[in-house]
């Protein structure tokens, strides 16, 4: 079936349309005490080194006391003095600790650790000067560099995922209505860089909490169709393409492996195609394609209880490359963007594939069905296939795919596997840039002995009894990109997070959404 950006198909609710951070106001201003506006103003303070270069303004207008650098500078700490006279009641300063250590991911969590204070003292409206003059002089990092790290871990800190607590009320309470950003630089030109700076990151902070929201909401709730009619909304507003393919049209596509994991549901399997054309010619192509398995009971190579109940968040990948394409369309970025969701769930029933189960994917290659809790592969295989015909500059997907990504480099990093040098360099820089960082696992043809099967062309899991989980997954779907550049990402040790940080929540990260937006607007 397909649909243009005017089908319809009812479904998800407004609220997923419009993520925490959405309504936030954020502007760039000069430096005025009688044009500021708010409940507080925020300092950041450094242990050692300079003090923010309007303390001595500060200082004489408002009658502050001397402080204690040494103390009040100490990282994540939050000193409040009230003040009289002024729209704002008191003054914050923050402690970022040593002036050599504050670097720009410091800045990105000292924006998590404000908004988390305002949040908690119910502060509506902040005014927080730039901290850009403490950053370590040998860093070269430009004030609109600052504005988006602490606007990034503004929106990333203020979200938790509450749509199921009821007490309205309560999440009124601490919500954030606005920050007015105050750099260093005077000049107007300067400030409207700043202010750019500002709405981009703005940008991309609301889209990784749509994704987190998108990849937190629980399966009952998120089924295939579900999502499909979701993005089906977004590409209507967005003004993407879209077409959805069901059952029937996966059937049509002899889409063999992804309609084995989707045999055993009573939920029909949706690929959903999304389709951002750049306005500049020529512009290069790019296809994402994500894993969107809804739930992953296992089938029935059935997962222990405590391996399966996070299997809800299986859809991580598909909903990364949603919010990527959404991204991309939003800031109007002059490449063209392919997004491909394979979704489906994975479950048993009379009708579920068994190991041992031999099918044909679209591309012609057999394969033999190991075990039916490496879904993600098989899902994976013939979105990768369709993502050709598009015949796109590179093929780049991601997947929730293996528990191994955690054991090889825990949560920290995305293992990053393709046959594209350049683009992987390309994609390491990016990482590091907005601290979404990825690592090379090795790829090489000898890895094609892992897979091989008896009986198919390919086994979706090796004979290696455990060993280079991350790496077989991404030998098998090496299978699938033809000639194209291609890199694959495993986030399945990064999608979700244990241990809430200054600007990652319990639960799902959206991690991918900034570095692939990084990657796509590198030149
Ligand atoms: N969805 C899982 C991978 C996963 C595990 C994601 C833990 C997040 C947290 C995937 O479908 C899976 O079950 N992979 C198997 C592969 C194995 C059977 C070759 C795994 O990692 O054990
Ligand atoms: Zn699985
Ligand atoms: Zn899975």
């Amino acid at each position: 079936m397909v649909f243009f950006s005017s089908g319809k198909k009812g479904g998800a609710e407004d609220w997923i349309l419009e993520p925490q951070g959405s309504s936030l106001k954020i502007e760039a201003k000069k430096f005025s005490l009688a044009d500021f506006k708010g409940d507080v103003l925020v300092v950041p303070v450094s242990k050692d080194g300079k003090l923010s270069q309007y303390s001595s303004e500060l200082k004489l207008a408002l009658g502050l006391p001397d402080i204690d650098q040494q103390k009040v500078g100490e990282e994540g700490l939050f000193t409040s003095t009230f003040v009289e006279g002024q729209t704002f009641s008191r003054v914050v300063y923050v402690g970022v600790g040593e002036q050599a250590k504050v670097d720009v991911e410091k800045v990105r969590k000292l924006g998590g650790k404000v908004v988390k204070y305002l949040q908690m003292n119910q502060l509506k409206q902040a005014i927080v000067l730039s901290c850009s003059s403490l950053l370590s002089s040998s860093s070269n990092v430009s004030e609109a560099e600052v504005a988006s790290a602490f606007t990034e871990g503004v929106v990333l800190g203020m979200y938790a995922f509450e749509r199921y607590k009821t007490d309205e009320e309560a999440k009124k309470k601490k919500q954030l209505v606005s920050v007015v950003f105050v750099p260093e630089e005077r000049s107007a030109s300067a400030l409207s860089h700043v202010q750019k700076a500002l709405e981009t990151s703005k940008t991309l902070g609301v889209h990784t909490n749509f994704v987190r929201d998108l990849v937190n909401l629980p399966a009952n709730v998120a089924t295939p169709s579900y999502l499909a009619s979701l993005a089906l909304r977004v590409a209507k507003a967005s003004r993407l393409k879209c077409t959805i393919l069901g059952r029937k049209d996966l059937e049509k596509e002899k889409m063999g492996c992804f309609l084995s994991v989707a045999q055993g549901s009573a939920e029909e399997p949706q690929l959903v195609v999304l389709e951002y054309h750049a306005k500049k010619k020529n512009a290069p192509t790019y296809a994402f394609v994500g894993k969107g398995v809804t739930f992953d009971t296992g089938g029935y190579n059935i997962k222990q209880t405590g391996y399966m109940e996070t299997m809800y968040t299986d859809k991580a990948g598909a909903m990364v490359v949603l919010g990527t394409v959404k991204a991309a369309a939003e800031l109007s970025l002059d490449v063209n963007v392919i997004g491909i969701l394979g979704l489906t769930e994975n479950m048993i029933s009379g009708s579920a594939s068994k190991p041992s189960d031999i099918v044909t994917a679209s591309n012609g290659k057999t394969v033999e069905i190991g075990n039916t809790d490496a879904e993600g592969r098989l899902v994976l295989s013939d979105c990768l296939h369709y993502a050709t015909r598009f015949k796109p500059t590179a093929i780049f997907d991601v997947a929730t795919l293996t528990g191994a990504a955690y054991v090889a480099l825990g949560p920290s990093f995305s293992a990053m596997l393709g046959n594209d040098s350049k683009l992987m360099e390309r994609f390491s820089a990016a990482g590091q840039h907005v601290y979404e960082r990825v690592w090379q696992l090795p790829l090489l043809d000898e890895f094609d002995e892992y897979i091989k099967s008896d009986v198919a062309d390919l086994k979706n899991i090796s004979n290696l009894k455990g060993g280079a989980g991350t790496i077989v997954g991404a030998v098998f779907l090496k299978n699938f990109v033809g000639k194209y550049p291609w890199v694959h990402f495993d986030i399945a040790a990064t999608a979700r997070s244990e241990l809430p940080t200054d600007y990652l929540p319990k639960g799902a990260t959206g991690v991918g959404v900034r570095l692939f937006v990084e990657f796509l607007r590198q030149k």
